[in-house]
């Protein structure tokens, strides 16, 4: 396995060495030749300064003084030389070049050259650094001076250098192999912690949690996978919740069609009228199943993400008598009175066969709730940026203990109380269309005060 560790660990030594042979590079490679470029600079500066005092006409005593100075700073010798080449004065008693040597730098000086040499003297065979500067007056050359350096000491010093850096090349590839190694493991260590909890995670253990203690990016994505498990442990907790409740709701409505079955199967002196009502409680039982499947299913389009509305303009009031036209039979029934008022005849753009559904679901409360001969109010009315539809009934209304219940998925009040023959889905499904559409909606009720329920649609 190639691992990011040990491709960490290779990039940032690979890292290192780059480096060190840069810098190898420019120190062994180059180093002599800058030191020497260096020097060399140094004493051109000072060999004019030197020519310019002698130009100047300067007292003796100082230029011997620049003499001594030069001999202290740069080891340098100085030899003074007429404008025929003989020596005037030198800060050594034996001069700096003799003999054969002399002639070609001297001459070339008196020629009115500057000469810059690295320089092997014959003499002592060490090598120096030497360069010479006629010095003119009055566009007559009056005299030569000739500054040397010994290289000797530049030599050594970059021997020196170069023994350093050997040793500290060595060290610095220990401690950076040793550090790369350390860092490498600080940063691959979290993310196998993570992948051997995500792994985790997949075999279906989702209570896992990967410890997070950074804020950096993998702090981050340690973050992430636990927001990941927790929705997917609170996914899971919901899909059993479900089944429980789906199987438990279709139980009494299939052991009621079963019994009456059975009972018209097996008994023989079954009266036509005794048969008509059984007959009928197997049609109301099966009709209630397929209406359960019906929300259920509905339900679970509208919580999947995939929920698709599919928006349009229309008018609220062609929902509303939609809706009433299809109640008519249980509104008629219980003798009920539905009042519809509005301001006009406002249009919105929402997903229309759904938002009526929402309506049906609030009407078809209001009417389970009603007792006879009541009467139940729908309200449109514009708000500053919605239009708010309003359903409110003059039942029983709401107790504040189960207010926060009645949206939850096969939440019914009053389980015992035999008129509510729901499966407690309806406002579950009135919450995830509003909530699909982002609108606002809430519930006003109190016990014995009638309920109001209300949303605002764009
Ligand atoms: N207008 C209302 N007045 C009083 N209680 C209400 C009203 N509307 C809803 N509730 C309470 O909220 C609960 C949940 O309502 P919901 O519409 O979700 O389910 P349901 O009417 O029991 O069944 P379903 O609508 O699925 O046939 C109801 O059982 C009831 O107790
Ligand atoms: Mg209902």
């Amino acid at each position: 396995m190639k691992s990011i560790s040990i491709k960490l660990w290779g990039l940032m030594l690979a890292l290192v060495f780059t480096a060190l042979a840069l810098i190898w590079w420019f120190q062994i490679v180059f180093l002599e030749s800058f030191y020497f470029t260096f020097h060399e600079k140094k004493l051109l500066k000072e060999g004019n300064n030197l020519v310019s005092m002698i130009q100047r006409n300067e007292e003796q005593y100082k230029i011997e003084e620049k003499f001594d100075e030069l001999l202290l700073k740069y080891n340098a010798r100085i030899d003074l030389y007429t404008a025929k080449g003989v020596v005037i004065y030198s800060n050594e008693r034996v001069p700096v070049i003799m003999g054969r040597d002399k002639d070609g730098f001297l001459m070339d000086i008196i020629k009115g050259n500057k000469v810059i040499s690295a320089f092997k003297q014959n003499r002592t065979g060490s090598s120096v650094l030497l360069v010479g500067f006629p010095v003119v007056r009055d566009n007559i050359l009056t005299a030569a001076v000739i500054m040397s350096t010994p290289m000797a000491s530049l030599k050594a010093t970059v021997e020196t250098l170069k023994e350093q850096f050997v040793i500290i090349s060595l060290i610095l590839i220990a401690v950076s192999a040793i550090l790369a190694y350390i860092f490498s493991k600080y940063f691959t260590k979290p993310i196998l912690e993570i992948n051997s909890a995500a792994k985790t995670m997949a075999e279906g253990n989702l209570s896992i949690r990967v410890p997070v203690n950074t804020k950096d990016e993998l702090g981050m994505l340690s973050a992430t996978i636990n927001h990941l498990s927790a929705q997917l442990q609170k996914i899971e907790q919901l899909r059993k919740e479900l089944i429980a409740n789906v199987s438990h709701e279709f139980k009494t409505p299939l052991s009621l069609i079963k019994g009456y079955a059975e009972t018209m199967r097996d008994v023989n002196n079954l009266s036509d009228e005794k048969k008509g009502k059984q007959l009928n409680i197997i049609i109301e039982e099966s009709d209630r199943l397929n209406n359960m499947i019906n929300d259920i299913l509905d339900l679970s389009q509208m919580e999947s993400d995939y929920i698709k509305l599919d928006r349009s303009n229309f008018s609220i009031i062609d929902v509303i008598e939609a809706v009433r036209n299809r109640l008519t039979f249980y509104t008629e029934n219980k003798n009920l009175n539905i009042e519809v008022s509005y301001e006009a005849d406002y249009s919105v753009l929402a997903d229309e066969r759904r938002i009526e559904q929402v309506i049906y679901n609030l009407v078809n409360n209001a009417i389970d709730h009603s007792e006879a001969k009541s009467s139940i109010f729908i309200r449109i009315l514009e708000q500053e940026a919605a239009i708010r539809v309003e359903v409110e009934d003059q039942g029983e209304g709401i107790s504040q203990e189960e207010m926060p219940y009645i949206w939850d998925r096969f939440y019914k009040a009053r389980e015992s109380s035999s008129k509510n023959k729901g499966s407690g889905l309806g406002l579950a499904i009135v919450k995830s269309i509003l909530e699909a559409h982002k609108a606002n909606f809430g519930v006003e009720s109190a016990i014995g005060k009638g309920s109001k329920f209300w949303f605002e649609i764009r």
